[in-house]
């Protein structure tokens, strides 16, 4: 059994594009596999900030830390954990003001953790997440691909790079918000889907 996790960042959901293309691929995943599929939505459930208290928790030794550090540090103890529990990851990423939505920038703060899931030594930052395949499955409105605007599938694949996720494969849906070229751009990611 491969154990997929869908991470989903669109606040929209009927109308969301990325949520209509990681069904698909999700689909197409499961012809192959046997898959058991899990689910965070971040638009649904959106996760804290990072604050003070978490950042200081994170820096202070597990068995040193206060109540409320402990408390504070669950949750990215608890995504970590998820991470690490499953084989795929598949990270549905509209643009948003030329980024990633600010959940999916959450998210990612949380799962970026010094000695647990990268560490730093004389060489340089090495990735602790080992043995994971990311698909992303990025959307647009405009057209940025190559561009010094591509900030969100580049982004993704550096940070998980960072992390040790070295197998990325990325699905492009761009131009979504031009009439003229939004079933085209559709039709083109669900090609890259299919030939997976
Ligand atoms: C709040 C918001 C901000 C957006 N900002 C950008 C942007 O900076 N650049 C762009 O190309 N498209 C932008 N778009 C368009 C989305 O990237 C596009 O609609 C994409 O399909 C969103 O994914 P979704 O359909 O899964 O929600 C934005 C859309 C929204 C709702």
């Amino acid at each position: 059994m491969t154990k997929v996790l869908v991470i989903q960042s669109s606040a929209l959901n009927e109308n969301s594009n990325t949520r209509f293309l990681t069904g698909k691929l999700v689909e197409r995943l499961g012809r192959d596999k046997d898959l058991e599929i899990s689910t965070r939505d971040l638009a649904a459930n959106p996760l804290p900030h990072l604050n003070e208290t978490t950042l200081g928790a994170f820096f202070t030794p597990v068995d040193q830390r206060s109540a409320e550090q402990q408390e504070a540090v669950a949750t990215s103890d608890q995504l970590v954990a998820e991470l690490q529990d499953h084989d795929i990851l598949i990270i549905a990423a509209p643009m948003y003001n030329f980024g990633v939505p600010s959940t999916l920038k959450a998210y990612l703060d949380h799962i970026a953790r010094a000695g647990i899931t990268f560490k730093y030594t004389e060489n340089g930052p090495v990735g602790l997440v080992e043995g994971k395949k990311v698909y992303v499955v990025a959307a647009t409105g405009g057209v940025h691909a190559g561009t010094p605007r591509d900030f969100v599938a580049p982004y993704l694949k550096a940070f998980m790079g960072f992390i040790g996720i070295t197998d990325v494969e990325v699905i492009q849906a761009e131009g979504l918000s031009m009439v003229d070229q939004k079933e085209a751009a559709i039709e083109q990611a669900l090609e890259a889907i299919e030939s997976i």
